[in-house]
Order: structure tokens, then sequence, then C-alpha cells
């Protein structure tokens, strides 16, 4: 696996565009199989996951063709419903196909995907919801078949805001007879997005990005051209990152609004932070101060993606700061990690107690995860010495090369290939 060498030190600074959002492109990418001509999607990141997700659409028949950060999706050709099980193990996101084929295509199966080191991430709210619209559910040898002829429009109350089952029912419901009602619906911005392009295709959906939303389901929709939103976990990261090296940075192309819940702690913390239209600037003078209590919450809650990388920054804050994490189970592997740099960190259950440190100090640590990796990366950058920071595969699912987007802003970052460091250690045999 490759690692990311990182000399702590230097202070950000400079300009930066943000990349298209990872979490909205992949529902929006799985919802193109419901349209009935080609869609054309711009500004999509040139990640791992959706690598994999139009490795599956392609498998499934669609023609896809990717022209930098254009990806041209043609679903006519789609003649399978059936998502390969080395697919759907390389990503949880190939659940958003659940919704979209069985109203497509009356069935679908995928392997159950498995849990993941954030949580053990059920998918029972996905499968409830697509019941209650009618669909037939049954487990076969770690395989899951949907059926139904025709999905009929139900009132569905999700038990809890899941981002992901929202976006499946949604991508269910716009196809199927008559009206649903999603009631405790997620209220994330991706949410919204997939509405904005759902409604492209013809479909009609009122109440997107609020707690209830109504799908008047339509016989079949058409096709669609939408460019990507930018990418507020990216957005916030970057901002995270600038406030830990003392930087200066502007950051382009965002939406402030989807990141108020950031932009109040982080001011809470001493940070300026200026928004004039898409464009924040993040400047640290003095010091960070502790932060009494962070809690994540679904939107417009803090995200649970930046609670890794805000650890980080507190973790050399001036005083203790608490964190309690709310939504996944597992989702604090980066504390152990953290600890190896010199962060003073207390877990109780899951709840965090970060008293700051003056300095961090450069060590052998590794991703457990995608944003804890981020984290590791940010500490790197604010730690004395040089971090190397192993599993950057896991980076890689989220940040579109984030050594060279850091490198931008003048950070000492670099990659360790792991395949060409393994062709140097047999040549020196
Ligand atoms: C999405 C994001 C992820 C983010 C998360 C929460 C994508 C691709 N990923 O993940 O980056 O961290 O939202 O903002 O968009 N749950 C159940 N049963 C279910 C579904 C979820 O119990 O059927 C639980 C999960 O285990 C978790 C919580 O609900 O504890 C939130 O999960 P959910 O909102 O579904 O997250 P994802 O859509 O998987």
């Amino acid at each position: 696996m490759d690692r990311l060498i990182v000399r702590g030190g230097r202070r950000l600074e400079g300009a930066l565009r943000v990349q298209g959002a990872k979490n909205a492109a992949l529902p929006i990418l799985a919802a193109t199989v419901l349209a009935n001509d080609v869609c054309i999607l711009h500004d999509v990141p040139d990640l791992e996951d959706i690598h994999v997700m139009v490795a599956i659409l392609q498998t499934l028949g669609a023609k896809v063709r990717v022209d930098e950060k254009t990806v041209i999706i043609d679903p006519r050709t789609i003649t399978s419903t059936e998502i390969p099980e080395h697919l759907m193990r390389k990503m949880r996101s190939s659940i958003f196909l659940m919704g979209p084929l069985l109203a497509k295509f009356s069935r679908v199966r995928i392997s159950m995907p498995g849990g993941c080191s954030i949580g053990s991430r059920p998918i029972d709210l996905h499968r409830k919801g697509l019941w209650q619209l009618g669909a037939t559910i049954v487990d076969e040898h770690g395989f899951i078949e949907c059926t139904a002829s025709q999905l009929c429009g139900a009132m569905v109350c999700l038990d809890f805001p899941s981002v992901g089952a929202t976006e499946n029912l949604m991508m269910a419901a716009v196809l199927a007879k008559g009206e649903t009602v999603i009631t405790n619906a997620a209220r994330e911005p991706e949410i919204k997005e997939l509405a904005r392009f759902l409604t492209l295709l013809g479909a009609k959906i009122r109440g997107a990005g609020e707690d209830t939303m109504i799908i008047e389901g339509v016989p079949t929709l058409r096709s669609a051209e939408i460019e990507i939103a930018p990418d507020r976990i990216v957005t916030g990261t970057m901002m995270i990152a600038a406030a830990m090296t003392q930087g200066h940075i502007e950051i382009e192309n965002t939406r402030p609004h989807e990141l108020h819940a950031l932009i109040g702690k982080l001011r809470e913390a001493g940070v300026q932070v200026r928004i004039d239209r898409d464009i924040i600037e993040v400047k640290r003078l003095g010091a960070i101060n502790a932060i009494d209590r962070i809690q994540t919450a679904p939107h417009p809650g803090f995200p649970t993606d930046l609670q890794a990388p805000m650890m980080a920054l507190l973790s050399m804050a001036k005083g203790t700061s608490i964190i309690a994490e709310t939504i996944f189970e597992d989702r604090f592997q980066h504390v152990s990690e953290l600890q190896r740099m010199g962060a003073m960190i207390k877990l109780d259950l899951r709840t965090a107690f970060v008293q700051g440190v003056p300095r961090l100090s450069g060590a052998i640590v590794e991703a457990t995860d995608l944003r804890a990796g981020a984290a590791l990366v940010l500490a790197g950058l604010a730690a004395s010495g040089t971090t190397i920071v192993d599993r950057v595969d896991h980076i890689d699912r989220g940040y579109e090369s984030l050594e060279k987007q850091l490198r931008q802003l003048g950070a000492n970052v670099i990659r360790l290939h792991a395949k060409k460091e393994k062709e140097r250690t047999l040549a020196q045999v």
C-alpha cells in the first residue's frame, strides 16, 4: 500500500478549488439507471469509489465513457440486475443501486455489504423502506434478492434519518405508482443534489432537504445533464488544515451555508473564517481554544465525517475539549494513532476527552478509514518532524490526491508508491 510522508511545520497559504462531492456523485451515478436516455455528469471527482461505481454500471450493461471529470452514461443497454460480489465488497455505496434497479427492472440481486471499520453499518432501513413500497425481499446464501412487478407509493417513516436509506427510497419512489411520503428523512445537502438530478430526469419531488419529502411517482424518466456540487467534507478538511498550520488560505467553489456547524466551531476555537459568496477564507493567528462540546449529528448538525479532522485540531488546543460521536458506533480509531503522535485523549464509550498539548510529534501511523486518514495527515502537517501515514488507499477513496492539494498550499507531503518501493527493495537484494 502507498504511504504519505508528511514533514510538519509549514504554514498552508494560497488558494485551492474544491473537487466535486463523492457523496453526491455516487447516488447520482446510481440514479442514471432510471433514465431512458444518455445522462451526462460534470465535475465528477476522480476517486476509487467512483471507479468502482462506473465498473458496476458497466457490468450491468450500461455504456459509460469517462472524459476527465465528465462521465457519460447510456443506461439503455443495461441487461443485468445483479451486482457481482467482488464489486459489492469493494464499496458499500453499491447498495444505492438497490432502489433504482428494482424500480426500473422489477428485480435486483446484491450480496450483503460487509461492515466496515467505523461500525457495523446495517441496511435494515433500506430494506424496510423498500418492503413498504411493495418489494419482496429474500435472503439466500449471503445474497439479497428484491422483486416487485410494480412498486407502490407508501408512507415511510425512517427510524433514523439515514442518508443512504433516504437516497435509496427516493430512487425507488420516483417510478412507484402513486405518492410516497418519507418522514424523518435525511436532510444532508446530498439529498437535495439527488433530488435536483431526479427532477431534471422528470421526477416529481417536494421537500428534499426537509424532514418530510413527498414523491409523486411517474411512469418513465428521461435523460439529464448535471454538474456535481462541490465537496463540503473536502472543503471542511482544508479549512481545518489551514487552522492547524497557522495558515491563511482561500477555498474556491464552496457552499458555505452547508458548513455552518463547522464554521461556528472553528470561530469558537479562535480561527478567523470569512465568507465571500462561494469563497471561504480561513486564517489563524493565535492559539486554538478548546471547545466545550462537539457532538456529531445528522445535518445540519456537526458532520461525523469531520469529527476526526476536528479532533486532530483540538488535540493542540489550549484546554480540554469534549467530542461525542453519535452517528457511528466505532468511529474513534484515529484516537490511538493521534496518541502515537503525542495527543492526550481519553475515551469513554462514544465520548472523547481531548486535552490539548502544545505540539504533536511525527510518528508512523495508519489510516484506519477515510476521514481518520485525513485527520492523521493534518496532524502530520502541524507536528514536529516526519509523520508516515500508512494505508493511503483509505484516503484515496475520498480525496483526489490529498498530497497534491496540500502541496499546492505549500505543505511538504509526498507519496511513496508501494509498487515502486517494492521494486527498489527487490533491486537491492
Ligand atoms: C453517508 C455518507 C457518509 C457519512 C454518513 C453520515 C455516503 C456515500 N456516505 O453514509 O460519508 O458519514 O452518511 O453522514 O453518502 N443505519 C442503520 N440502518 C440502515 C442505515 C443506516 O442502522 O439501514 C445507521 C448506520 O449504521 C449509522 C447511521 O444510521 O449508524 C447513519 O448512517 P447513514 O446516514 O445511512 O450513512 P451512510 O448513508 O452509510
